[in-house]
């Protein structure tokens, strides 16, 4: 008992520094230190932010056939997601209802029924409890399902929250999304590579760095090759006189083309839903610069064979989300999802997307398609590294975002606090 109280007396002291740390918070700038690097911030990160909100986990691509499973790790909890006999697409936690035994490794298996490595008891695909040896003649099969997970499959990404009160703005995502989407039919493809990196840095270090793109022209060579310099914002202070009128012609051209996008039936106008919500989200089609095809050494298409129906030269359908970062082209898509590991390590997974019927070697080189995302992922696991070492140091004062190229980071800090705040860690 009295073991407990001092758990309880120390669970309430630590929650009382995470909400003065959150309470802290200058608007416009960093978080406190201790928010990238607590132990205990880490763990309410997990309950609050990862455990209560939707993930982008998975897409359609990870179980293309009945009996595929897949599982992914988020934080201490994991989810198991399947495709039935049916071709239902299902999700659960990842865990026995016989004594809870993890079911699955994280990864990819082929089953005819999901075997527990403990004791043997053995589930549909539905979920349903199949067998369980030595329970006795009276035991209830009906009452040991597998729990299952909320599962969104927004446009063939699949989005998961492992509350059972899963917030209701998915439906938003879903709104805008699922019409931007359709048109790559991204359930018809399939994954060509696949990497996992662990950055060195907090989670929010590594959605900071995503959120804008101040660092590409010093940091990302292969990836500006595609990108305009100004498209993420800029000072027009800064601008020469000739970067001004650059400048000026690319807004000029991006109101045009947009409004020709979307005449053709393909949603293209920025949409964000980023601060007082739950779920949040932005996209907008991007014009890809250069050759204006895809994010390729050259911005040149790497797969001869489109996704769906969108074509050639329609630009990138960019979509961030709370633990991921996408980008569809007319010839592949990259599909990025983090799952913190430790306060100051985060697992970035990314997965490459081609029709389904290319073949590799013939419709497509591995190379280059997937070499400029590769070479970001390294620069941008570099920088991370370098923010957390510098969150962690004495000297370090939470500096203060760019209201020219940094909002969208502003926003994702606000949206942070907001739900933190939301969740019990307020002033
Ligand atoms: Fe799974 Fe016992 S814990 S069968
Ligand atoms: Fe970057």
């Amino acid at each position: 008992m009295l073991h407990q109280l001092h758990d309880l007396s120390e669970d309430g002291a630590s929650r009382a520094v995470i909400a003065s740390l959150i309470g802290a918070r200058e608007p416009g700038h960093m978080l406190p230190a201790g928010l990238y690097t607590r132990a205990d911030v880490f763990e309410a990160d997990l309950d609050i932010i990862f455990h209560q909100h939707w993930m982008a986990v998975a897409v359609e691509a990870d179980v293309p056939e009945a009996g595929d499973v897949y599982a992914v790790d988020i934080g201490r909890s994991s989810i198991v997601i399947v495709r039935d006999e049916e071709e239902t697409v299902r999700a659960f936690h990842n865990v026995c209802s016989h004594r809870g035994s993890r079911l699955v490794q994280a990864g990819r298996s082929i089953v005819g029924k999901l075997v527990c490595p403990y004791h043997q008891w053995a589930y549909e695909l539905t979920g349903d409890l199949f067998s369980a040896p030595h329970m006795g003649q009276d035991f209830n099969k009906g009452l040991h399902h597998l729990k299952p997970v909320a599962l969104r499959n927004v446009g063939g990404i699949l989005y998961a929250c492992l509350s059972d009160t899963p917030p209701a703005d998915i439906d938003e995502l879903d709104r805008v999304m699922a019409p931007r989407l359709a048109a790559y039919d991204l359930a018809n493809t399939r994954i060509a590579y696949e990497t996992d990196i662990v950055e060195n840095g907090n989670w929010k270090l590594v959605i900071e760095n995503n959120r804008e793109c101040y660092h590409c022209e010093a940091n990302h060579p292969e990836l500006c090759v595609s990108y305009f310099a100004t498209d993420f914002g800029f000072d027009p202070a800064d601008l020469s006189p000739s970067e001004k009128a650059e400048a000026e012609a690319l807004a000029d051209r991006y109101a045009r083309q947009t409004a020709a996008w979307e005449e053709a039936g393909l949603p293209s106008a920025a949409v964000e839903h980023t601060v007082g919500v739950a779920t949040n989200f932005r996209t907008q089609r991007l014009i890809i610069a250069g050759a204006g095809e895809s994010q390729t050494p050259d911005a040149r298409a790497a797969c001869q064979i489109p996704l769906g129906t969108v074509g050639k030269g329609t630009g990138d359908t960019h979509l961030w989300g709370i633990n991921s970062w996408n980008h569809m082209m007319g010839d592949h898509a990259v599909v990025i999802t983090m799952f913190p590991l430790g306060p100051d390590k985060t697992l970035v997974r990314t997965k490459w997307l081609v029709h389904k019927d290319a073949v590799e070697g013939v419709d497509y080189d591995l190379e280059t398609l997937t070499s400029v995302w590769l070479a970001t992922n390294q620069q941008d696991a570099d920088l991370v590294a370098l923010a957390q070492q510098g969150v962690q140091s004495a000297g370090f004062r939470p500096g203060p975002y760019s209201r020219f190229t940094e909002k969208q980071l502003d926003d994702f800090i606000t949206w942070y606090v907001e739900r933190m705040s939301a969740h019990g860690y307020g002033r």
